[in-house]
């Protein structure tokens, strides 16, 4: 009877609760990552949608992500309920069952009464072995569920893998590099970025790349940043490929600002910090002087809470250009070798990016490091060593400003329009 029991309870019952709670358990999964994703949109998407009056839509997505949810979720007790009360019901039976066996045999001599205590208490224990299964095998269904989508953001392949045995930067790192052939898409169906580029940064230069909007400018960028690596062709750094050095070494030679660059939901101060070693306390000296050079010592001067200012999540509480100097003021304090800077001066007005541009210009001056600034923008090019002219992802033009201004092309015309 015990045996019985215990085969009931252990096997069939989560077997059917394993069966009944497969699909609702996956589908339990999904919507809570739907739930998630449409939440965490609208808070962050929260002044765009009551801008355009959207944000009724967005409550109501997340209103019947939650509903989904819910009714799941009510399935899922329903579920847990009935294994819970087929165990309860299977328990109680075998317990029954070995009493009324056990007193039959009391009866007729073959069982001393003491003993009968200790059978239909142990044929009670027993069966607290197997109650969590039936409860287990309901969830199921929603581990695996859960399981497969951790293993698909962990199997992702990272888009930057460390060489297995890095090379050796020389030190001092480099201050050029010298690009070759190029080549660069965003899968293997995507047309090419970059279709083959060459291009140098001599050691100390001020070098420009300009071009259309989808010209390749920041895939270039996010291949000397190491965000992402060339699938052809070569930038060579210090004799050795830059793909063939640690990531950190690489860094030390070629820094700077990305085109979307990220302000962290925490202080100034700690915004700046994070570009310096985690062993260096020194003061706040070097932090003002970067803040100089990007212009924004003044206005963080005036902010009653100084480097302490907490600049809010993605740095809203800070206006587009101030987010832009900040970002630039980090990428100066890391001091690499190569500065490379992705249309640093979008969002500021023509003055002030001006003279951001003339200090950082003069700060590559003093300090000996390379500059290379990527933009859209012709004005204050003056000062560059050599341009490049990139459409379509290749080289269009190549050469001194005053050069390009002379020969017909690209940016003669673009000079002649006004930008
Ligand atoms: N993350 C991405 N996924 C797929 N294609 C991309 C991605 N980023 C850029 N591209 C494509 O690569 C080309 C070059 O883009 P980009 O380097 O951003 O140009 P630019 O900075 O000159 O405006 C464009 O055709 C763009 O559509
Ligand atoms: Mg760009």
């Amino acid at each position: 009877m015990l045996a019985a029991g215990l085969l009931l309870t252990g096997l069939a019952v989560p077997l059917v609760a394993a069966r009944l709670g497969r699909a609702p358990g996956e589908r339990q999964a999904e919507a809570r990552g739907r739930l998630s994703t449409s939440l965490v949109d609208a808070l962050h998407g929260a002044p765009d949608l009551v801008a355009y009056g959207a944000m009724d839509r967005a409550v109501h997505r997340v209103e019947e992500a939650d509903a989904e949810l819910t009714r799941l979720a009510r399935r899922d007790a329903g579920l847990l309920g009935f294994g819970a009360g087929a165990t309860a019901l299977v328990t109680g039976l075998t317990v029954w069952a070995s009493l009324l066996l056990g007193v039959a045999a009391v009866d007729d001599g073959s069982l001393h009464p003491v003993p009968l205590a200790v059978l239909v208490l142990t044929t009670l224990a027993a069966f607290e072995i197997v109650q969590p299964l039936p409860a287990v095998a309901a969830r199921l269904g929603a581990l695996r569920a859960g399981g497969a989508r951790l293993f698909d953001v962990l199997d992702t392949p990272a888009m930057v893998e460390p060489p297995a045995e890095p090379a050796a930067l020389p030190d001092p790192p480099p201050a050029g590099l010298r690009v070759r052939g190029l080549k660069v898409r965003y899968g293997p169906q995507e047309p090419w970025a970059l279709r083959g580029i060459d291009l140098e940064v001599p050691a100390g230069a001020k070098v420009a790349v300009l071009g259309p909007s989808g010209a390749g400018k920041s895939t270039l960028a996010e291949v000397l940043l190491r965000f992402r690596n060339p699938d052809a062709g070569v930038v060579e750094l210090g004799g050795g490929d830059l793909v063939g050095y640690d990531r950190d070494d690489a860094r030390r030679a070629i820094g700077g600002v990305p085109q979307d660059p990220h302000v962290f939901a925490s202080t100034l101060r700690e915004n700046l910090r994070l570009a310096l070693p985690d062993e260096d306390d020194g003061g706040d000296d070097r932090l003002w002087q970067a803040l100089e050079r990007a212009r924004l010592a003044d206005e963080v001067r005036a902010m009653p809470h100084g480097l302490d200012t907490e600049v809010g999540v993605h740095g809203t509480r800070l206006s587009g250009g101030m987010r832009s100097r900040l970002a630039m003021a980090r990428a100066v304090l890391a001091a690499p070798r190569i500065l490379v800077l992705d249309e640093p001066t979008a969002h500021l007005d023509p003055d002030t990016r001006d003279a951001v541009m003339a200090d950082v210009l003069d700060a590559a001056d003093a300090e000996g490091f390379s500059t290379l600034l990527i933009t859209h923008d012709l004005a204050g090019l003056e000062r560059m060593d050599r341009i490049y002219v990139l459409s379509e992802g290749r080289v269009l033009q190549q050469g001194a400003p005053q050069e390009l201004a002379d020969r017909a092309g690209w940016y003669r015309d673009a000079l002649r329009l006004g930008r």
